[in-house]
């Protein structure tokens, strides 16, 4: 493998969950001396009030924002052009599961065609180009669900079971076949559930936080024993990072937390979380638990082996569970104009009036 590039690095999705996380990661956390394009939907998910402070510092200089649809490829063409793009971060997709279920055809769209649409610019504009880099993000729902005691590998045959899942594993087969057919330079990351600051609060994590300080209801689906596993989102970050950096073209890496619980147990432990900031007694919240009815299709659970990108690229994560719960419930009860923004949908507003869409 030839040395990469790595200086003007086009992340798509910026403006939503972990592409802004990435982003603060990649300025504030490593020695990262390029530019970086950030071309965004700016769909209900993807907030720029995200990045009002690497904008401040960097803008125009070393940070840059392009709305653009990654369907879009002329767009996308004169953005690569322009920036002299010589690596891709495909975070833009539509991520929420219950979401997919409800209306499928946009997880289709940007999932599936959107990738598509990037892997063929890269492809044109890369021409066997081997410092440049395809890295793609996606999700260990690809897997399927697994029974107890069996983890994902990165040769895990792939069952998707959601529309999002199988968009998302239908966008990972086309970075593979990009790779195999065309020899463009690519690596995949699968990661389990993430949460940490900027997660929209259709998410579990956010949702149930805000909703405990909210006294509101806590939608527990099904019977609550779902498995999921977590990471702290900046952890992730830090994972795609090593694997842009020192990734073998052409690999999938697994990204995981090894921290499997149980919905129902996780709920309780951010009730009694949240009861101990606010002086209330241990059980105050949990009265707030609310049974509803199951996701279609609901995964019973993923569980993740990451062995791959602890062994080839000495990752490891840095935040245990407890802290990284700790930092994001904080954040959310600090920065409650964000919040109150996102879920009025005020943010767009709020976003054009104090920041223009530049
Ligand atoms: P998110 O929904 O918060 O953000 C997605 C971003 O993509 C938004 O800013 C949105 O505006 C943008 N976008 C959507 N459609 C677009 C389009 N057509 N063109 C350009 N931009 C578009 O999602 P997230 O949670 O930050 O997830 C980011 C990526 O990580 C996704 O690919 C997701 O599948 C993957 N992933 C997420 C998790 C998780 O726990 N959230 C776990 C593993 C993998
Ligand atoms: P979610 O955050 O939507 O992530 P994913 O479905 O991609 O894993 O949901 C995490 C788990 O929490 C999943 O098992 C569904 C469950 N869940 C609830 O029980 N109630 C809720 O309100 C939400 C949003 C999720």
């Amino acid at each position: 493998m030839m040395k990469r590039r790595l200086k003007n690095i086009l992340v798509t999705g910026g403006a939503g969950f972990i592409g802004s996380n990435f982003i603060h990661y990649v300025f504030n956390e490593t020695k990262f001396n390029g530019r970086i394009i950030n071309i965004d939907k700016l769909t209900y998910a993807g907030n720029l009030e995200n990045l009002v402070e690497i904008d401040n510092k960097y803008g125009g200089e070393r940070y840059f924002f392009e709305k653009a649809d990654i369907c879009d490829f002329d767009s996308l063409k004169r953005i690569f052009e322009k920036y002299d793009i010589d690596t891709v971060v495909n975070f833009a997709a539509e991520s929420h599961v219950d979401r997919s279920i409800f209306g499928p055809k946009d997880f289709v769209q940007t999932n599936i065609m959107g990738t598509f649409t990037l892997l063929e610019l890269a492809r044109e504009n890369w021409k066997g180009r081997e410092d440049a880099l395809f890295h793609h993000i996606s999700t260990d729902e690809v897997y399927g669900s697994i029974q107890e005691g069996e983890y994902f590998y990165e040769e895990t045959t792939y069952k998707p079971n959601s529309p999002y899942s199988a968009s998302k594993a239908s966008s990972d087969h086309l970075v593979r076949a990009y790779h195999k057919t065309y020899g463009l330079p690519t690596t995949i990351s699968n990661c389990s559930n993430n949460y940490g600051s900027y997660q929209f609060p259709e998410k579990l994590i956010p949702l149930m936080m805000l909703n405990i300080l909210e006294e509101k209801d806590l939608p527990v689906y099904g019977d609550g024993r779902n498995v999921r596993d977590w990471l702290y989102v900046e952890d992730h970050c830090s994972a795609v990072w090593e694997i842009i950096n020192k990734g073998r073209d052409g690999e999938t890496y697994n990204i995981g937390g090894e921290n499997e619980w149980e919905n129902i147990k996780l709920v309780n432990f951010l009730c009694e979380k949240i009861a101990k900031v606010k002086g209330k007694n241990e059980g105050y919240y949990k009265r707030l638990i609310t049974f509803v009815k199951d996701r279609p299709g609901h995964d019973r659970r993923y569980a993740i082996n990451c062995d791959k990108i602890k062994n080839e690229l000495g990752w490891k994560r840095q935040y245990n569970f407890e802290e990284g719960l700790d930092s994001t419930i904080k954040w959310y009860m600090t920065n409650k104009g964000w919040v109150d923004r996102v879920r009025s949908g005020e943010y767009k507003k709020w976003v054009e009036k104090n920041y223009g869409l530049r």
